[in-house]
């Protein structure tokens, strides 16, 4: 895996900082923008988070992920502190300020801070919704690991049951990025009752010998993953079938080709699982035609590529 030169592994080639951030209704320098201790995101991880790709300037997917916000909002009821109609000319006015060309914005909002610590919601009447976005620089379009294809490991899948909502409670993901990582891989796909369910901050696919793509199918097991709805829309237009189910790993290993699927690493080609070689090694025909083909929508003028849910 690639490293940066502070020697912490990346996904996502970052070339700077971001030196902004919008908190609550205010555009501020990083360094000024603060929250309290007793924020309940800090305390309990209270809150909901989004990430959406950005390709030359413009937002990927956006409306897709605004609306898998909002959802998340709605299931853990939180009203957010903005209207979320407003959230896509703040993003693009952050994108600008930040003069950002290629990478993500961050979007998190918490149940805001109490001065109480609880377990129960606070009362609304005197809690602030905590709303944070940051822009990040990253590169994309030609990430060097897209070349070579990574490897990827599996672990069980410890994570709690409600994984369609995208929690910032993500501790069962940091470790097991953190053993991918120590174990020279790129992504750890967890698997729970022998089946795979996903990539600790992606979606797994497989593309087996009889050129049927498969991935599990949506429920409360897995994330609603935007680029794995984009992914459906490619799949169709080169004619390669689509099948939603639960694959094993060993399926995979024994897989002709296999990707990941995210905001952030889009369609990432994988070489090598648990050790073992994907197709020849290196990244397959349909993974690079694909990874190709979003790119290109990404790189159009309203890159709306998901298919609807
Ligand atoms: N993660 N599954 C999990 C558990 C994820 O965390 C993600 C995204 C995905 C892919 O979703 P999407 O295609 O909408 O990005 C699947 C983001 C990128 C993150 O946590 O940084």
């Amino acid at each position: 895996m690639s490293q940066n030169t502070s020697g912490i592994p990346r996904n996502i080639a970052m070339t700077s900082i971001p030196s902004l951030a919008f908190l609550n209704g205010q555009f501020l320098p990083m360094a000024e923008a603060r929250i309290s201790v007793l924020d309940r995101g800090f305390l309990f991880a209270d809150g909901i988070y989004e990430v959406v790709a950005v390709v030359r300037g413009v937002l990927v997917d956006c409306p897709g992920h605004l609306a898998r916000l909002q959802r998340s909002l709605r299931e853990i009821r939180i009203t957010p502190p903005i209207s979320l109609d407003e959230l896509p000319t703040l993003m693009r006015e952050l994108i600008a300020r930040e003069q950002l060309d290629e990478g993500l914005v961050y979007l998190q909002c918490t149940r805001g801070a109490h001065p109480q610590r609880a377990f129960h919601f606070p009362d609304p009447a005197q809690t602030t919704p905590t709303f944070v976005m940051f822009a990040q620089r990253g590169q994309l379009l030609h990430n060097p690991l897209a070349e070579t294809g990574v490897k990827v490991i599996t672990l069980p899948d410890i994570r709690w049951r409600r994984r369609d909502i995208k929690s910032t409670a993500l501790l069962a993901s940091v470790l097991g990025k953190q053993a991918a990582t120590e174990a020279g891989a790129f992504e750890a796909w967890m698997v729970e009752d022998g089946y795979v369910t996903e990539g600790t901050s992606s979606t797994a696919c497989i593309i087996t010998a009889d050129d049927v793509l498969i991935t599990r199918p949506l429920s409360q097991d897995v994330l609603d993953s935007i680029t794995r709805r984009a992914v459906f829309r490619l799949a169709r237009e080169a004619g390669l079938p689509v099948s939603q189910r639960a694959f094993t790993p060993q399926e995979a290993y024994a897989a002709r080709e296999a990707f990941t699927a995210s905001a952030t690493a889009l369609i990432m080609p994988i070489v090598d699982i648990d050790g073992h070689r994907i197709g020849d090694g290196t990244p397959g025909p349909r993974t690079r035609w694909l990874r190709q083909r979003y790119l290109q929508l990404a790189c159009s003028e309203n890159p709306e590529i998901a298919e609807p849910s």
